[in-house]
């Protein structure tokens, strides 16, 4: 039976009322024991509290959009894993593109977050893809394979089991332009055999979610694709209708 968690990434958008709006319709579209398609809304650290009170009881999980690896101190401006776990987050998304462009994070970074957000109990949604240029030039692979080792460098064989991989060409993210399914099918065919190679033991089962640019009109055809595990939405969660949606499309493959 295929698997998939469908993570909503509002980045910096919405305040808290905004947020209990969405996440209320989000809510309203599921049933309490609902349990065929994993589901995460990554609200900004300020509305996190706020709509964890609307999910309460529903199976629907929450995440942060990111966090430092150090666990306290004076790093004025940063929030800790442990604090996003204490207010119910199961999720960190990790070294996320915009962060690597607008907040110069590299691989190096990404694989403290990750290792951090790990030893902290939670799962690191770990997020790696070419730009435009890097594809142009044929490099998609050699990025994809160096992002796959430092990232998860150092991350032991029982840890690899809680991972998820987004792979999100930068150059589809936030441009109504998603990949096609044969980029996507060679590029998590791609990563699923680096998975295995780095991690033999559960490296078939981690989870590779596709991001960039998915909403209602591609996200049928984009979950059918062979080792996509998922999707990670930006912009099209932040329309509950549609995220909606793309949480019912995935239920078609579950067999239900
Ligand atoms: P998008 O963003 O769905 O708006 O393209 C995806 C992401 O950045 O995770």
């Amino acid at each position: 039976m295929r698997k998939y968690l469908i993570a909503g990434n509002w980045k910096m958008n919405t305040t808290a009322e905004e947020a209990m709006e969405i996440s209320s319709k989000i809510k309203a579209a599921f049933p309490y024991d609902y349990n065929k398609i994993a589901i995460l809304l990554c609200p900004p650290f300020t509305s996190i509290h706020s709509v964890s009170g609307i999910i309460q009881g529903t199976s629907i999980a929450l995440g942060g959009q990111n966090c430092y690896y150090e666990p306290k101190g004076a790093f004025t401006g940063e929030i800790s894993i442990n604090m996003l776990g204490h207010l119910g987050c199961s999720h960190i998304i990790v070294g996320h593109s915009e962060r690597r462009k607008y907040f110069h994070e590299n691989d190096d970074i990404i694989n403290k977050k990750a290792i951090a957000v790990l030893s902290g109990n939670l799962k690191p949604i770990i997020c790696i893809g070419e730009t435009l240029e890097e594809r142009q030039e044929g490099k998609t692979f050699d990025i994809l394979q160096t992002q796959l080792e430092q990232c998860l460098k150092n991350i032991s064989t029982d840890n690899s089991e809680k991972i998820t991989i987004a792979y999100e060409p930068v150059w589809a993210i936030g441009t109504g332009l998603a990949a096609t399914p044969a980029q996507i099918a060679e590029a998590h065919h791609f990563i699923r055999q680096k998975l295995i190679e780095i991690f033999p033991v559960h490296g078939q089962q981690i989870l590779i979610q596709y991001g960039g640019s998915v909403d209602s009109s591609n996200c049928k055809s984009i979950l059918g694709i062979e080792n996509v595990g998922g999707a990670l939405v930006g912009g099209a969660s932040l329309k509950p209708d549609v995220f909606i949606d793309i949480i019912k499309s995935a239920e078609f493959y579950v067999g239900v």
